[in-house]
């Protein structure tokens, strides 16, 4: 088949080179030049310094004859004559105020559409084809990207919902092996072209393949996300600041008492100083917008969404008011920018607001360090007298008055060696991902102090 994705960020990109892994001809266009440029150069190492997920470059490079990806909008419209399916995989970020989606990039790239396919096949638009929203987007989307393509006058053609479930750090894993695939469509014949699409899923022994309509399946994802969102709202807000009220009770142990119930399961079972990334937030909160805009209660949502907002500023408020620390004029190490481990993504990442919270506070200078997001960091924030980008973990604490530890990356596990032979004075360490639990008691001994998450201050 001839697929497009209008789109090449994680989703798009990951999707499109499982497409092009499954045989189809693929195209990828997006707007950012850079980005093509990089995606397309067939190198592993310059695919992966764009887009920072684990056998991307590999699978890129191996299926190179059959995906191209291009920022020239003429390259789209020679296709259109024989395209079976475009995938919209646009940015959904929410509005600041509102939580709503906000769908300008989405509805930009969908009127552009609409004008050109109004003109294959010679105008005639004989031929059908699907458009499939993988974005994550409001519930009743479908039938908004059907008004968009009405009213340009589009013909022969069906919108699909097929929310995209990947994680990122493991995004090709999570594409090439979905535990499910959702297709949400109102009509037959687009069923029909998305099984075609979808062949290596649909008769997979190991993927769940759902067939519903398309509000269902768009619900699905929101839900899904909300769920996973709510888990961990519970266990930073709930089971987390348990363990930080009382002197012995230890997370891990909670962790394997509660686990072991198969009801409850152990995703998400870790505490942390923050859930970001580019989902969970925006998604809790563009469900929440569609719930009060039905006139429905959302205070389950928004109270999720708030708890894990004070985490963050908890978290960080610890060292004044537990360990009486005055932030002005010192030095941090700031280690993980990231927003989680295994990934180049900074969206809401906790680092971001913790350097504008360090900048309020009046340190003297940020020393950060992550192994793959400084470039990313950069961008936000780019070097200068108050903040120093360093290329390993220890050029960052050697000077510093207090650690923080934001990523999960599981190389700080390795610090407190480093810490206790190494450091000549010995820092605060906020340890906000519990990557050093297994040596508090040998830091405490050489003097540190402590404020993990999930855990009492230590001093
Ligand atoms: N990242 C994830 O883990 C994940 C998982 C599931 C679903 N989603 C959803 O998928 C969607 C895309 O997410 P993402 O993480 O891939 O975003 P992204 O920001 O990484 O990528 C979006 C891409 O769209 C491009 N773009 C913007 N306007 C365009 C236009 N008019 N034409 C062509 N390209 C344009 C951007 O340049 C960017 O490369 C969002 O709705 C998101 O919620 C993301």
């Amino acid at each position: 088949m001839n697929i497009l994705y209008i789109g090449g960020g994680f989703v798009g990109t990951a999707s499109a080179a499982v497409s092009a892994d499954s045989g189809h001809q693929t195209l990828v266009f997006d707007i950012d030049q850079e980005k093509v440029d990089k995606l397309g150069s067939c190198d592993r190492d310059t695919i992966e310094s764009c887009l920072f997920e684990q056998g991307l470059g590999d699978l890129l490079v191996r299926n190179k004859e059959r995906i191209r990806f291009t920022a020239d909008y003429s390259e789209v419209e020679a296709l259109l004559d024989t395209v079976d399916a475009i995938f919209m995989c646009l940015p959904t970020p929410e509005i600041g105020e509102t939580g709503e989606s906000n769908l300008s990039y989405y509805i930009a790239a969908a009127e552009s559409l609409a004008g050109a396919l109004v003109k294959r096949n010679n105008a005639t638009q004989e031929k059908y084809i699907v458009i499939v929203n993988k974005s994550t987007v409001p519930i009743d989307m479908v039938d908004r990207t059907a008004d968009i393509m009405d009213a340009a006058g589009v013909k022969h053609y069906g919108v699909v919902s097929n929310p995209e479930f990947l994680v990122e750090g493991k995004a090709v894993e999570g594409s090439m092996k979905p535990n499910r695939v959702v297709v949400g469509a109102w009509k037959q014949e687009d069923f029909e072209i998305m099984r075609q699409v979808y062949r290596r899923f649909y008769d997979s022994p190991t993927s769940d393949y759902i067939e519903v309509n398309p509000q269902e399946a768009a619900a699905g994802k929101l839900l899904a996300n909300y769920y996973l969102f709510n888990k961990l709202a519970v266990c930073f807000d709930v089971i987390g600041r348990t363990c930080e009220a009382f002197d012995h009770v230890q997370f891990e142990q909670l962790r394997r008492i509660i686990t072991t119930d198969n009801r409850i399961g152990s995703w998400g079972f870790y505490d942390s100083l923050y859930a970001g990334g580019s989902c969970f937030i925006k998604d809790a909160r563009s469900l929440s917008h569609q719930l009060q805009t039905k006139g429905k209660t959302a205070s389950l949502v928004n109270e999720t969404y708030l708890a894990n907002k004070r985490q963050l500023e908890l978290f960080v408020g610890r060292a004044k008011t537990e360990a009486g620390f005055d932030w002005s004029g010192k030095t941090v190490a700031l280690l993980g920018l990231a927003f989680k481990r295994d990934t180049n993504d900074t969206r809401n990442s906790p680092s971001i607001d913790i350097v504008h919270m360090l900048k309020e506070e009046g340190v003297k200078k940020i020393i950060a360090y992550d192994p793959a997001a400084v470039p990313m960091f950069q961008k936000d924030f780019p070097a200068s007298e108050q903040i120093e980008y360093v290329t390993h973990e220890f050029e960052a604490i050697k000077e510093a008055d207090v650690i923080i530890v934001a990523t999960d990356w599981p190389q700080f596990r390795g610090l407190a060696d480093i810490i206790i032979a190494e450091l000549d004075k010995k820092p605060l360490i906020m340890d906000g991902r519990r990557m050093l639990q297994h040596r508090y008691k040998d830091l405490q001994h050489v003097g540190c102090k402590i404020i993990a998450v999930g855990s009492p201050f230590i001093s």
